[in-house]
């Protein structure tokens, strides 16, 4: 997110999850007064997401929410911990105790910038613990609510459509094939300095997908209202178009 910056200390976590518990997970979006306008984009690993994403919010003029790099943070701040990261309760704990900031193109863990370390094919894996915890989901979205109250924002995610934003205006379930999805992902940790051959990276990718797919807190799923992408063969600019013209549809 270009200027924005999440303090989590600002609304307290608790009265957002209070909430959610209160009034469940469509109520909760009237009932916090989501005035701006929220689109969400989901899919899987590698469809593209996170770039299109981002430049669609930077085109828009909204927000952008990385809600991945939330999942990576809890499960990176616990591996530093040194904590056992199957257990439920100790997840939740370290997710309430850290303070994550989205800068885009920053991420800073309790002030510090993790933005590389999390994007590791360690913390990657590592972050299906967050991922598949029901109560940092639950905790999680809360937040994601609450730093999208009132605000035009562009998030990104699995479950984004489907349980954070069910009132969303907006909502793009972005994919492709899980070869092309394989190469971007491999120029992407080369770009890192970390290299993996295709098949490694496409089995990884194919055992996330069903992980991902088969959970039973947010799975990855489109919501019935989103509109399918499917971004084989087109450019980044393409696929930005694409959005840009399927979000001013809605405005
Ligand atoms: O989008 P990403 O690769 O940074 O996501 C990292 C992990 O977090 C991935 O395993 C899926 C999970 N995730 C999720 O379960 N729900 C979200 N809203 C975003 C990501």
């Amino acid at each position: 997110m270009r200027d924005c910056l999440y303090l989590f200390r600002e609304r307290p976590p608790a009265a957002a999850t209070a909430q959610h518990e209160k009034f469940g997970t469509t109520e909760i979006a009237k009932s916090v007064g989501l005035s701006g306008m929220i689109v969400t984009i989901d899919g899987p690993a590698g469809a593209g997401k996170s770039t299109a994403a981002k430049t669609l919010a930077a085109r828009l003029g909204f927000r952008f929410l990385d809600t991945g790099a939330m999942y990576r943070a809890v499960a990176f701040a616990a591996q530093r911990r040194g904590i056992d990261l199957a257990d439920e309760a100790e997840l939740l704990r370290v997710a309430q105790e850290i303070q994550i900031e989205l800068r885009d193109p920053l991420v800073l863990l309790d002030g510090e910038d993790v933005t590389r370390a999390l994007r590791t094919m360690e913390v990657t894996s590592l972050t299906r613990h967050a991922a598949s915890n029901a109560g940092v989901r639950n905790y999680l979205v809360a937040l994601q609510r609450a730093c999208a109250e009132g605000q035009n924002v562009v998030t990104e995610g699995r479950d984004q459509g489907t349980v954070a934003f069910p009132d969303a205006a907006c909502k793009i379930f972005l994919t492709a094939t899980p070869e092309e999805r394989a190469r971007r992902r491999m120029q992407d940790l080369e770009a890192r300095g970390e290299k993996f051959d295709f098949e490694t990276v496409l089995a990884r990718q194919h055992e996330r997908d069903q992980r991902d797919r088969a959970r039973e807190v947010g799975p990855l799923a489109p919501a019935a209202d989103a509109v399918l992408v499917v971004t084989d063969g087109m450019s980044m600019e393409e696929v930005v178009d694409h959005l840009e013209m399927l979000v001013r549809r809605k405005q």
